[in-house]
C-alpha cells in the first residue's frame, strides 16, 4: 500500500465545502483500488487565519509543505482582507516559492455539461492551455512612488526571462508532440514590443526542434474572438501568466462554468511538491450555502492522481463526471441541479463502483 502525503489549504468562501468533496472522492477511490492511500493533513491558513495572526500562513510555512507528495488547495480571498495581501501571502506564494511554473488547465466541454455557445459541436471544445505560472505579468515588481501627491504613481513590470519563456514553451511543444496536437501560442507583440515580442521570438526558435507540431501563432484579443466563435482551432496553448489566467475563465464558461473549470500548478522537476486547485476564487456571494459545485476541485482531483502515475483512475474519475452530467440526477445548481455541494462526492463514487 503506497501512501501519499497531501497537504490540504481548503482556504477560504466555497473552498472548504468543495476541497471536503474531493477528499471523500480521493479516499473513495483508494478503497476500490487497495494500492493506495491518501494521507490528508490540514494547514488552517487563510483569510480568517490572517485576521488572527497578520499572516496568510505561519512563518515557515513553504518548509513544512516541501515534505508533502502534493497540495490540494481550495480558493482564496474574503472580504476584509485586501486581496492583493491575502492572494500573494499564500496561493501564489506557493507557486513562486515552488518554482510552479506550469499552470496546466484543460477546457473541455464533457458530454452532457452546458454550453452557451451555439453551432459548437461538444468535440469542438477540447484543449489544453498551459499557462506561464511563475513570472510574466505575475513576477510582484514594481513601486508606488510619492503617495498623496499628484504626481503619485503606479509601476508594474513584467519579467519574461529567457528561462522562464522557454521551459513553458518547450513544456507546450513536448505535450503538442506527445499527444499528436496542434500547438497555438497567444501572446500579444503588436503593443508589448518587449515582453511579448520575445515571447513569440522564442516560441519560434523552440519550434525549430519540433518540425512534427503544427504550430499557430495569436494575439490575445483575436484569441478571445476564436474562444467563442471557433473553439475548435485550439488543442494546445501555450500563453503567459495574465493572459492565461483570463483567457481559462473565458475557456471556464465555454466549458461548463467555474464549478468545472480545474488546474494543476506543476513543478514538473519534482523538487518541490505540485499543487492542484479549482481555478475559480472562494465564491463570497454562495459561501456556506452548499451551493458550491465541486466537480472543478473533483476534477483537479483526477489531476492530481493522473500526476502522482495513477491516470487509469484520472482518467475514470472524469469519466464519471462525464456520466454525472450526463445523467443530471445529482447537480448543483449552477448546473440545473437541486443536490447540495456535500452529495456531490456520493455521487460520484457510486457511478465508479458500477
Ligand atoms: P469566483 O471564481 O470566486 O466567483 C465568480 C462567480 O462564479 C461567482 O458568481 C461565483 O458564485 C461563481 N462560482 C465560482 N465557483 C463556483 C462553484 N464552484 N460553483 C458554483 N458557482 C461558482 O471569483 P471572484 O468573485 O472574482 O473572486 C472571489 C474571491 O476569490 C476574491 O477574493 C478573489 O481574489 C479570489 N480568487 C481566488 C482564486 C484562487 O484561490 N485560486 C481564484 C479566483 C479568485
Ligand atoms: C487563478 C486566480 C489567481 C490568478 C488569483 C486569485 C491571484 O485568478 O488561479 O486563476 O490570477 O492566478
Ligand atoms: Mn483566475
Amino acid at each position: 500500500m503506497k501512501a501519499y502525503k497531501i497537504a490540504v489549504i481548503a482556504g477560504d468562501g466555497i473552498g472548504p465545502e468543495v476541497i471536503s468533496e474531493g477528499r471523500k472522492v480521493l479516499e473513495g477511490i483508494s478503497a476500490l483500488d487497495g494500492t493506495f492511500r491518501p494521507e490528508f493533513e490540514e494547514f488552517p491558513w487563510g483569510c480568517e487565519y490572517y485576521l488572527k495572526t497578520g499572516r496568510m500562513m505561519e512563518e515557515g510555512g513553504l518548509e513544512k509543505l516541501k515534505a508533502f507528495d502534493a497540495i490540494y488547495l481550495g480558493a482564496v480571498g474574503y472580504p476584509g482582507v485586501p486581496d492583493h495581501i491575502s492572494l500573494s501571502g499564500l496561493l501564489l506564494e506557493i507557486r513562486r516559492g515552488f518554482d510552479e511554473y506550469i499552470n496546466l488547465r484543460p477546457v473541455k466541454l464533457l458530454k452532457g455539461a452546458p454550453c452557451p455557445l451555439k453551432d459548437v459541436a461538444q468535440e469542438d471544445i477540447d484543449m489544453i492551455v498551459v499557462r506561464e505560472n511563475s513570472e510574466g505579468e505575475y513576477a510582484n515588481v514594481g513601486a508606488r512612488l510619492y503617495p498623496g501627491t499628484p504626481q503619485e504613481m503606479a509601476l508594474q513590470t513584467g519579467v519574461f526571462s529567457r528561462k522562464g519563456c522557454e521551459r513553458v514553451i518547450r513544456y507546450a511543444y513536448e505535450l503538442a508532440k506527445r499527444e499528436k496536437k496542434t500547438l497555438t501560442s497567444i501572446s500579444k507583440g503588436n503593443a508589448l514590443g518587449y515582453s511579448m515580442v520575445f515571447w513569440d521570438e522564442i516560441f519560434r526558435e523552440v519550434g525549430k526542434e519540433y518540425p512534427e507540431v503544427e504550430t499557430s501563432s495569436l494575439m490575445v484579443d483575436a484569441a478571445s474572438m476564436f474562444f467563442v466563435k471557433d473553439p475548435g482551432r485550439f488543442q494546445v496553448v501555450v500563453t503567459s501568466n495574465l493572459f492565461g489566467d483570463i483567457l481559462t475563465d473565458l475557456g471556464a464558461a465555454i466549458a461548463g462554468g467555474m464549478g468545472l473549470a480545474a488546474g494543476a500548478n506543476l513543478n514538473p522537476e519534482r523538487t518541490f511538491p505540485s499543487m492542484f486547485e479549482p481555478i475559480h476564487g472562494s465564491a463570497p456571494d454562495i459561501a456556506g450555502k452548499g451551493l458550491a459545485n465541486p466537480l472543478a476541485a473533483i476534477w483537479s482531483a483526477s489531476q492530481m492522481l493522473d500526476f502522482l502515475g495513477h491516470e487509469d483512475w484520472g482518467r475514470r474519475l472524469i469519466e464519471a463526471i462525464e456520466t454525472l452530467l450526463v445523467e443530471k440526477k445529482t447537480l448543483t445548481p449552477d448546473l440545473g441541479g437541486t443536490a447540495k455541494t456535500g452529495e456531490i462526492s456520493d455521487a460520484i463514487l457510486e457511478i465508479l463502483r458500477r
